[in-house]
């Protein structure tokens, strides 16, 4: 397989084209973004990180039944993943009160939500992402009725494995956001990524952040800290 032209270049990482229509390039870049990429830096070693970081979870994922883009690594900083037709919302649950809910309704960070939020975003940074619903999405045409019911089930179903395996690495999964696509079956498929940078992981013990809020928040230790998150899943960087 050849990596042909790029064919879109996301804040965080790039996609190329292949020789096979099929199939696509994810490179991740060292580039880390914040705030729809109002702050973005280079950081050493992020790229390969989330790359080898992706591609442990979504394998998790896809023994636990769960359908992801992922095929192959292909080198430290690259993935070849299924082309599919993405759709431009955003997954998130939320098992712990955090960011954008605390700052929304004034709640109480940290406080546990039984049972977990679902929230979709649209992804539009000139609108900073903002919070729709199913009914947006139907009206809109982003996703039918059923698709949206799909990437319901299946987000849940990543918050029932995920939950369990960062608890057994001393972490809480507080919240997450995906993406979906669908195949040329017509089947919803687990898009884009998932790495320290799309959800947030506190310590179990001390609460400490262990992902992309030691970025936004200038906390430093960030890559070092996700070579620590996989570390503690046995995954060693
Ligand atoms: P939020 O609290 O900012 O709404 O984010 C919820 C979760 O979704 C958090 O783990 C970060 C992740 N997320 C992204 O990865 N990209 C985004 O553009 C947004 C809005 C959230």
């Amino acid at each position: 397989m050849e990596k042909r032209e790029e064919l879109y270049r996301g804040k965080a990482k790039t996609v190329y084209l292949t020789d096979d229509s099929d199939k696509l390039v994810l490179y991740f870049r060292n580039d880390t973004s914040a705030f729809d990429g109002e702050k973005i830096e280079q950081l050493d070693r992020k790229g390969e990180v989330n790359n080898k970081f992706n591609h442990f979870i979504m394998t998790k994922l896809e023994e636990a039944g769960i359908a992801t883009q992922l095929e192959s690594l292909i080198s430290d900083t690259e993935s070849v993943v299924k082309k599919l037709d993405m759709i431009p919302v955003e997954c998130v649950v939320r098992n712990v009160a955090a960011g954008s809910l605390v700052r929304r309704l004034g709640v109480e960070e940290g406080k546990l939500l039984d049972p977990p939020l679902f929230e979709f975003f649209l992804k539009n940074d000139a609108l900073h992402d903002p919070m729709v619903n199913d009914y947006h999405i139907e009206s809109f045409g982003w996703a039918t009725k059923a698709q949206v019911a799909r990437m319901k089930e299946l987000t849940f179903a990543v918050n029932d494995v995920l939950k369990a395996l960062f608890d057994q690495g001393g972490m809480i999964l507080v919240d997450y956001k995906l993406e979906f696509g669908v195949d040329s079956d017509g089947n919803i498929i687990l898009g884009d990524e998932f790495t320290p940078d799309g959800c947030r992981l506190w310590d179990k013990a001390t609460r400490n952040k262990m992902d992309k809020d030691r970025f936004r928040q200038g906390l430093g230790s960030v890559v070092e800290t996700y070579i620590e998150v996989a570390d503690r899943l046995g995954l060693k960087l």
